[in-house]
């Protein structure tokens, strides 16, 4: 059985997708089979690994369909990629979550839709939108746990106790566990406030949970404008080191 990992805030640019990008880079580093769910209908993750025809495609079945209709599984939309094989997201991903609120079920789409998965992943990373809704709630109820891309800025914190607030809810309302496997404090920079974040991840969540200190690099921009991790990068970058221990923790 795969380990699902949502990798979410509902803070925009914070970081998830950058994240979930390079944690499923650095399993795939380490032997891993990983399936990549792009939950998010703006579809960065599926455009930046190279599949912009996928996303743009309103014709074929797509990942709206799997949650929404019976005609298609999750089986006929996977496409592969060097380092993992991708669930893509589709423009039609937009009209998923206002169609979803009146549909019985809305929340366990994912789940369901997880659960008819043929090919048996090591690993399935969901990159959530940036916004509390049912996409999100359906990859909390979905994953087994998540990690929390977080900026090093003052307005994280705040970010930060709204999202534990609703994995709280979802765990109260559908009785289930949702472990917190890491923090992931994003461009990080030699500044006070990044100090002043620091200082407050680990004072919050250590030693329960491991705060990843991931800096501000370029080479993490590129890597992703060239449809990779860092791990299949030409470059060098030293925050390849932070994603092989998040994901040795993840394991
Ligand atoms: N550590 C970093 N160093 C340099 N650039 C970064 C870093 N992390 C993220 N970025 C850049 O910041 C932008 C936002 O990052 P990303 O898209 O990963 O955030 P996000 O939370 O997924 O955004 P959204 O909420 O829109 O989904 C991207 O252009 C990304 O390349
Ligand atoms: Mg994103």
């Amino acid at each position: 059985m795969a380990k699902k990992i949502a990798i979410t805030n509902q803070k925009g640019g914070v970081g998830k997708t950058t994240v979930a990008i390079n944690l499923a880079g650095a399993l795939n580093q380490v032997g891993e089979d990983v399936l990549f769910v792009d939950l998010d209908p703006q579809g960065n993750a599926t455009e930046g690994l190279g599949f912009t025809g996928e996303y743009d495609d309103a014709s074929g079945p797509s990942l709206y369909d799997t949650l929404l209709s019976d005609q298609s599984t999750i089986n006929d939309i996977l496409v592969d990629h060097d380092e993992l094989r991708l669930a893509p997201s589709n423009i039609e991903m937009f009209n998923a979550e206002p169609e979803l609120i009146t549909e019985m079920r809305n929340r366990e789409r994912l789940d369901m839709a997880l659960e008819q998965l043929d090919a048996d992943p090591d690993y399935i990373i969901i990159d959530c939108p940036p916004w509390l809704g049912i996409l999100t709630d359906s990859a909390l109820l979905a994953c087994d746990s998540i990690v929390v891309p977080g900026l090093a800025e003052s307005t994280s914190t705040r970010a930060v106790e709204i999202l534990f607030d609703q994995v709280d809810t979802i765990e109260e309302n559908f009785d289930e566990t949702i472990a917190v496997d890491a923090i992931a404090a994003n461009r990080v920079e030699n500044d006070g406030e990044s100090d002043e974040m620091m200082t407050w991840f680990r004072e919050t969540f250590e030693p329960a949970v491991p705060v990843y200190e991931i800096r501000k690099r370029v080479a993490l921009k590129r890597a992703w404008s060239n449809g990779t991790s860092i791990f299949h990068h030409e470059e060098e970058c030293d925050m390849g080191d932070v994603f092989l221990e998040m994901a040795e923790v993840v394991r």
